[in-house]
């Protein structure tokens, strides 16, 4: 089992996550341009799982999502306000590279937080790393009180709408032919009312048995 912890992506996972894209959704599914996204995107947020060697397994509570300050700051003010915040203001030690396990990718457009990729890296699927990845991104929409969470998903991937219908997505609508290798339908599923008490409530219900089952794997991000 991995022990990881979850931060935001940064310039240097790029060719890590890249593979994790490639053998998640194989040409000629075209591959994000991630540099634009963290450099010059200041609507997308990108999280990593990224594992934890063995003398940096410190117990730590599970992480608070590192947020965004705001589309006026750089990806890279936008990362550090997070971890100092993270580190409550205190001088941030030096980050190792690490192995990445998976990543997240969330676009924000006016009140709609939407999930443009989720991916882990095939050796390390059902262990609840995918799920704690959609926790961080459906985390830091509340907190932007986006009012919908919403994605397009293969009419296909079975096991992704499971984990997508766990965390309160429904199936709102069908994009015919959506995906360009096989012309498959895209089913478009959402969750409404993400900042409503019920919601959160639930949400937050999900996040704790999640942690009771897994969280003794996941670490405060770096
Ligand atoms: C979808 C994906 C991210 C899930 O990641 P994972 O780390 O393996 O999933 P987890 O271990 O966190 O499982 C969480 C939930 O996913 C669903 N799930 C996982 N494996 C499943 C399986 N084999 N069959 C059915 N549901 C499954 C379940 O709802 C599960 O919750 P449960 O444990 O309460 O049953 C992963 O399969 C993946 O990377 N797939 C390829 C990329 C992809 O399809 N992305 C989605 C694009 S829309």
């Amino acid at each position: 089992m991995a022990i990881y912890s979850i931060r935001a992506m940064e310039l240097r996972d790029i060719s890590q996550v890249s593979q994790i894209e490639r053998e998640a959704f194989p040409p000629p599914w075209p591959a994000t341009n991630f540099k634009r996204e963290l450099v010059s995107n200041s609507l997308t947020y990108y999280f990593v799982a990224n594992e934890e060697t063995p003398e940096q397994k410190e117990p730590a509570p599970v992480i608070e999502a590192v947020n965004n300050p705001g589309p006026s700051k750089s990806r890279l003010e936008a990362l550090r306000f997070g971890l100092r915040r993270l580190f409550g203001g205190r001088e941030m030690p030096a980050v190792p590279s690490q192995f990445i396990l998976g990543f997240a990718g969330l676009w924000f457009m006016v009140d709609e937080a939407h999930l443009a990729n989720i991916a882990v890296r095939e050796t390390s699927r059902h262990q609840g790393i995918g799920e704690r990845l959609l926790i961080a991104a459906i985390e830091v929409s509340i907190e932007r009180k986006a009012k919908f969470f919403t994605l397009e998903v293969r009419v296909s991937n079975r096991v992704a709408q499971s984990l997508y219908r766990k965390y309160g997505l429904i199936e709102v609508g069908t994009r015919r032919g959506y995906y360009m290798d096989n012309k498959e339908d895209a089913v478009i599923m959402t969750a409404e009312g993400i900042t409503s008490t019920p919601y959160v409530k639930r949400f937050q219900d999900l996040k704790q048995a999640h942690a009771q089952k897994w969280g003794n794997q996941v670490f405060l991000a770096r």
